[in-house]
Protein backbone atom coordinates (compact mmCIF):
# COMPACT_ATOMS: atom_id res chain seq x y z
CA UNK A 1 0.00 0.00 0.00
CA UNK A 2 1.38 3.38 -0.89
CA UNK A 3 2.48 5.89 1.93
CA UNK A 4 -0.42 8.65 2.11
CA UNK A 5 1.01 11.60 4.41
CA UNK A 6 -2.13 13.29 4.65
CA UNK A 7 -4.27 10.06 6.20
CA UNK A 8 -1.10 9.28 8.26
CA UNK A 9 -1.44 12.56 9.94
CA UNK A 10 -5.70 12.49 10.37
CA UNK A 11 -4.57 9.66 12.23
CA UNK A 12 -2.32 11.05 14.12
CA UNK A 13 -4.48 13.72 14.92
CA UNK A 14 -7.02 11.18 16.02
CA UNK A 15 -4.54 9.11 18.54
CA UNK A 16 -3.10 12.31 19.99
CA UNK A 17 -6.63 13.78 20.75
CA UNK A 18 -7.68 10.40 22.29
CA UNK A 19 -4.32 9.71 24.26
CA UNK A 20 -3.33 13.18 25.05
CA UNK A 21 -5.39 13.01 28.90
CA UNK A 22 -3.75 10.22 29.80
CA UNK A 23 -0.28 10.76 27.92
CA UNK A 24 -0.66 14.00 30.29
CA UNK A 25 -1.75 12.83 33.40
CA UNK A 26 0.93 9.51 33.34
CA UNK A 27 4.07 10.79 31.39
CA UNK A 28 4.45 14.36 30.66
CA UNK A 29 3.12 16.16 34.10
CA UNK A 30 5.06 14.26 35.98
CA UNK A 31 8.90 14.83 35.02
CA UNK A 32 10.00 10.58 35.27
CA UNK A 33 11.64 8.59 32.85
CA UNK A 34 12.18 10.23 29.55
CA UNK A 35 10.44 13.12 30.68
CA UNK A 36 13.49 14.00 32.58
CA UNK A 37 14.56 15.53 29.49
CA UNK A 38 12.72 18.49 29.78
CA UNK A 39 15.32 20.74 32.42
CA UNK A 40 17.86 19.25 30.12
CA UNK A 41 16.43 20.56 27.10
CA UNK A 42 15.56 24.25 28.57
CA UNK A 43 19.09 24.06 30.10
CA UNK A 44 20.97 23.39 27.22
CA UNK A 45 19.52 26.31 25.15
CA UNK A 46 20.32 28.99 27.73
CA UNK A 47 17.45 31.20 27.79
CA UNK A 48 17.02 34.49 28.60
CA UNK A 49 14.74 36.79 29.88
CA UNK A 50 12.96 38.68 26.89
CA UNK A 51 13.29 36.11 24.30
CA UNK A 52 10.92 34.84 21.80
CA UNK A 53 10.22 31.14 21.90
CA UNK A 54 8.46 28.42 19.76
CA UNK A 55 7.50 25.06 21.11
CA UNK A 56 6.65 23.42 18.07
CA UNK A 57 4.46 20.22 19.18
CA UNK A 58 4.00 21.31 22.14
CA UNK A 59 1.38 18.87 23.12
CA UNK A 60 -0.18 19.22 26.82
CA UNK A 61 2.13 22.03 27.20
CA UNK A 62 5.18 20.26 29.36
CA UNK A 63 7.71 22.55 27.76
CA UNK A 64 5.99 25.44 27.34
CA UNK A 65 5.81 25.86 30.65
CA UNK A 66 9.19 25.75 31.51
CA UNK A 67 9.90 27.81 28.77
CA UNK A 68 7.37 30.72 30.11
CA UNK A 69 8.98 30.66 33.15
CA UNK A 70 12.12 31.28 31.63
CA UNK A 71 11.34 34.11 29.48
CA UNK A 72 9.55 35.91 32.01
CA UNK A 73 7.02 38.99 31.65
CA UNK A 74 9.01 40.72 28.65
CA UNK A 75 9.40 37.10 26.70
CA UNK A 76 6.70 35.06 25.05
CA UNK A 77 6.16 31.66 24.03
CA UNK A 78 3.82 30.20 21.52
CA UNK A 79 2.92 26.40 21.61
CA UNK A 80 1.85 24.80 18.30
CA UNK A 81 0.45 21.06 17.72
CA UNK A 82 -2.18 19.45 15.59
CA UNK A 83 -4.35 18.06 18.51
CA UNK A 84 -7.14 20.48 19.56
CA UNK A 85 -7.30 18.12 23.21
CA UNK A 86 -3.43 18.64 23.71
CA UNK A 87 -3.64 22.45 23.21
CA UNK A 88 -6.60 22.80 25.26
CA UNK A 89 -5.35 20.54 27.99
CA UNK A 90 -1.79 22.75 27.74
CA UNK A 91 -3.60 25.96 28.19
CA UNK A 92 -5.48 24.73 31.48
CA UNK A 93 -1.87 23.46 32.25
CA UNK A 94 -0.34 26.67 31.44
CA UNK A 95 -3.26 29.06 32.98
CA UNK A 96 -3.33 32.24 31.10
CA UNK A 97 -0.81 34.93 30.79
CA UNK A 98 0.00 37.13 28.54
CA UNK A 99 3.54 35.59 27.52
CA UNK A 100 1.87 33.13 26.34
CA UNK A 101 -0.43 31.93 23.08
CA UNK A 102 -1.16 28.57 21.81
CA UNK A 103 -1.95 27.89 17.93
CA UNK A 104 -3.11 24.68 15.95
CA UNK A 105 -0.78 24.20 13.89
CA UNK A 106 0.99 21.56 11.34
CA UNK A 107 4.59 21.44 11.95
CA UNK A 108 5.28 21.10 7.98
CA UNK A 109 3.07 23.95 7.46
CA UNK A 110 2.63 26.89 9.94
CA UNK A 111 3.56 30.44 9.22
CA UNK A 112 4.35 33.15 11.72
CA UNK A 113 5.05 36.75 10.32
CA UNK A 114 7.30 37.22 13.07
CA UNK A 115 10.59 35.02 13.54
CA UNK A 116 11.39 33.69 16.98
CA UNK A 117 14.88 33.43 18.88
CA UNK A 118 14.41 29.80 19.94
CA UNK A 119 12.66 26.73 18.46
CA UNK A 120 11.85 23.93 20.74
CA UNK A 121 10.44 20.23 19.38
CA UNK A 122 10.11 17.42 21.92
CA UNK A 123 9.78 13.88 21.05
CA UNK A 124 7.62 14.87 17.78
CA UNK A 125 10.51 15.05 15.23
CA UNK A 126 9.60 11.52 14.08
CA UNK A 127 6.03 11.93 13.57
CA UNK A 128 6.75 14.44 10.78
CA UNK A 129 6.27 12.41 7.46
CA UNK A 130 8.44 15.24 5.94
CA UNK A 131 10.42 15.78 8.46
CA UNK A 132 12.40 17.95 6.53
CA UNK A 133 10.13 20.31 5.38
CA UNK A 134 9.16 20.60 8.68
CA UNK A 135 12.90 21.66 9.79
CA UNK A 136 13.04 23.80 7.42
CA UNK A 137 10.46 25.72 8.31
CA UNK A 138 11.38 25.94 11.69
CA UNK A 139 14.98 27.61 10.34
CA UNK A 140 12.72 29.89 8.35
CA UNK A 141 10.98 31.20 11.37
CA UNK A 142 14.46 31.48 13.52
CA UNK A 143 15.91 34.60 13.52
CA UNK A 144 19.75 34.92 12.50
CA UNK A 145 21.46 33.10 15.03
CA UNK A 146 18.61 31.81 16.34
CA UNK A 147 18.87 28.35 18.24
CA UNK A 148 16.87 25.03 17.60
CA UNK A 149 16.31 22.21 20.49
CA UNK A 150 14.84 18.92 19.50
CA UNK A 151 14.61 15.79 21.82
CA UNK A 152 13.77 12.41 20.64
CA UNK A 153 13.83 9.04 22.25
CA UNK A 154 17.27 7.03 21.10
CA UNK A 155 17.89 3.33 19.21
CA UNK A 156 15.57 1.02 19.87
CA UNK A 157 17.60 -1.10 22.11
CA UNK A 158 18.37 1.69 24.09
CA UNK A 159 14.46 2.59 24.94
CA UNK A 160 13.52 -1.21 25.73
CA UNK A 161 10.53 0.05 27.39
CA UNK A 162 9.07 0.44 23.68
CA UNK A 163 10.60 -2.49 22.07
CA UNK A 164 10.20 -5.33 24.31
CA UNK A 165 6.65 -5.29 23.31
CA UNK A 166 6.68 -3.58 20.30
CA UNK A 167 9.54 -6.36 18.89
CA UNK A 168 6.92 -8.90 20.45
CA UNK A 169 3.36 -7.59 19.10
CA UNK A 170 4.74 -6.93 15.05
CA UNK A 171 5.89 -10.67 15.23
CA UNK A 172 2.06 -11.19 15.53
CA UNK A 173 0.81 -8.37 13.51
CA UNK A 174 3.01 -7.17 11.24
CA UNK A 175 0.90 -4.30 10.03
CA UNK A 176 0.29 -3.07 13.55
CA UNK A 177 1.71 -0.21 12.21
CA UNK A 178 0.14 0.79 8.77
CA UNK A 179 2.50 0.13 6.27
CA UNK A 180 5.20 3.04 4.41
CA UNK A 181 4.63 5.05 7.95
CA UNK A 182 7.90 6.84 8.89
CA UNK A 183 10.07 5.08 10.77
CA UNK A 184 9.45 6.49 14.18
CA UNK A 185 13.31 4.97 15.27
CA UNK A 186 15.02 7.21 12.25
CA UNK A 187 16.43 9.52 14.37
CA UNK A 188 17.20 7.65 17.52
CA UNK A 189 21.16 7.70 17.03
CA UNK A 190 23.33 10.77 17.06
CA UNK A 191 24.52 10.45 13.88
CA UNK A 192 20.94 10.20 11.46
CA UNK A 193 19.65 13.08 14.25
CA UNK A 194 22.66 15.41 13.33
CA UNK A 195 22.53 14.44 9.40
CA UNK A 196 18.73 15.28 9.28
CA UNK A 197 19.42 18.91 11.06
CA UNK A 198 22.58 19.32 9.04
CA UNK A 199 20.52 18.37 5.73
CA UNK A 200 17.74 21.38 6.52
CA UNK A 201 21.04 23.70 6.85
CA UNK A 202 21.29 24.37 10.05
CA UNK A 203 25.09 24.90 11.96
CA UNK A 204 27.09 24.38 15.38
CA UNK A 205 25.05 20.69 16.08
CA UNK A 206 25.99 19.74 19.21
CA UNK A 207 23.70 16.31 19.95
CA UNK A 208 24.48 14.88 23.79
CA UNK A 209 22.54 11.37 25.01
CA UNK A 210 21.42 11.15 27.88
CA UNK A 211 20.40 7.56 29.76
CA UNK A 212 17.46 8.03 32.35
CA UNK A 213 15.70 5.38 33.83
CA UNK A 214 12.33 4.07 34.22
CA UNK A 215 10.09 1.87 36.95
CA UNK A 216 6.95 0.69 35.54
CA UNK A 217 6.16 -1.66 38.67
CA UNK A 218 6.32 -5.71 38.00
CA UNK A 219 6.03 -7.23 34.53
CA UNK A 220 2.06 -7.31 34.99
CA UNK A 221 1.63 -3.79 35.84
CA UNK A 222 3.94 -3.06 32.73
CA UNK A 223 1.86 -5.06 30.51
CA UNK A 224 -1.34 -3.88 32.12
CA UNK A 225 -0.69 -0.32 31.92
CA UNK A 226 0.65 -0.52 28.47
CA UNK A 227 -2.41 -1.41 27.35
CA UNK A 228 -4.75 0.63 29.08
CA UNK A 229 -2.34 3.76 27.13
CA UNK A 230 -3.13 2.40 23.94
CA UNK A 231 -4.82 4.44 21.03
CA UNK A 232 -8.02 2.72 19.96
CA UNK A 233 -6.80 1.51 16.53
CA UNK A 234 -3.75 0.07 18.75
CA UNK A 235 -5.82 -2.13 21.01
CA UNK A 236 -8.82 -3.23 18.33
CA UNK A 237 -5.79 -5.06 15.95
CA UNK A 238 -4.23 -6.12 19.67
CA UNK A 239 -8.00 -7.61 20.05
CA UNK A 240 -8.18 -9.20 17.00
CA UNK A 241 -5.71 -11.78 17.70
CA UNK A 242 -7.01 -14.67 19.59
CA UNK A 243 -6.33 -15.73 23.38
CA UNK A 244 -3.80 -18.30 22.42
CA UNK A 245 -1.59 -15.86 20.29
CA UNK A 246 -2.27 -12.93 23.29
CA UNK A 247 -0.82 -15.25 25.53
CA UNK A 248 2.51 -16.16 23.75
CA UNK A 249 2.64 -12.48 23.12
CA UNK A 250 2.53 -12.07 26.54
CA UNK A 251 5.16 -14.69 27.34
CA UNK A 252 7.41 -13.30 24.77
CA UNK A 253 7.45 -9.84 26.18
CA UNK A 254 8.11 -10.79 30.03
CA UNK A 255 11.48 -13.00 28.48
CA UNK A 256 12.22 -9.35 26.81
CA UNK A 257 11.97 -7.69 29.77
CA UNK A 258 13.68 -10.05 32.00
CA UNK A 259 17.30 -8.47 31.89
CA UNK A 260 15.74 -5.32 33.50
CA UNK A 261 13.99 -7.27 35.86
CA UNK A 262 15.31 -6.51 39.53
CA UNK A 263 15.36 -9.22 42.85
CA UNK A 264 12.21 -7.41 43.97
CA UNK A 265 10.41 -8.31 40.69
CA UNK A 266 9.81 -4.82 39.48
CA UNK A 267 11.38 -3.89 36.54
CA UNK A 268 13.87 -0.79 35.89
CA UNK A 269 14.50 0.38 32.22
CA UNK A 270 16.96 2.38 31.07
CA UNK A 271 15.90 5.19 28.46
CA UNK A 272 18.09 6.85 26.60
CA UNK A 273 17.35 10.26 24.83
CA UNK A 274 19.43 12.00 22.31
CA UNK A 275 19.29 16.23 22.89
CA UNK A 276 20.09 17.69 19.60
CA UNK A 277 20.81 22.04 19.81
CA UNK A 278 21.91 23.50 16.50
CA UNK A 279 22.33 27.44 15.31
CA UNK A 280 20.22 29.06 12.32
CA UNK A 281 23.05 31.13 10.52
CA UNK A 282 22.01 32.81 7.73
C1 LIG B 1 4.92 12.67 22.25
S1 LIG B 1 3.98 14.11 22.09
C2 LIG B 1 5.13 15.36 22.62
C3 LIG B 1 4.45 16.57 23.19
C4 LIG B 1 5.34 17.55 23.93
N1 LIG B 1 6.35 18.12 23.07
C5 LIG B 1 5.98 16.91 25.15
O1 LIG B 1 7.21 16.87 25.26
O2 LIG B 1 5.22 16.41 26.00
C6 LIG B 1 3.94 14.36 20.33
C7 LIG B 1 3.08 15.56 19.89
O3 LIG B 1 3.33 15.80 18.50
C8 LIG B 1 2.12 16.28 17.94
N2 LIG B 1 2.21 16.17 16.48
C9 LIG B 1 2.28 15.04 15.74
N3 LIG B 1 2.37 15.35 14.44
C10 LIG B 1 2.36 16.70 14.35
C11 LIG B 1 2.46 17.63 13.27
N4 LIG B 1 2.55 17.21 12.01
N5 LIG B 1 2.47 18.95 13.53
C12 LIG B 1 2.37 19.40 14.82
N6 LIG B 1 2.26 18.57 15.88
C13 LIG B 1 2.27 17.24 15.65
C14 LIG B 1 1.07 15.40 18.58
O4 LIG B 1 -0.23 15.94 18.47
C15 LIG B 1 1.57 15.32 20.02
O5 LIG B 1 1.01 16.33 20.82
Amino acid sequence: MKFNPTDYKKRNITIWNEVAPRYHKRWASVSQGPFQSTNKLVQLLDIKKGENVFDLACGTGVVTKKLKQKVGKKGHVVGGDTSVTAIKIAKKWNEKSSNLDFVNVDAENFHFTRKFDIITCQYALFFFPNSQKALKNMKKHLINEGKLGITVHGHPKKVPFFSSIFDAVTKFIPDYVPPGSPDLDRFGTKSALRTEVKKAGFSKITVKDFVFSFNPGTFEDYWKNYLKYLAKPLKQKLDSLDRRERLEIRGMVRENVKPFTLKNKTIRFPWEVLILTAKNKI
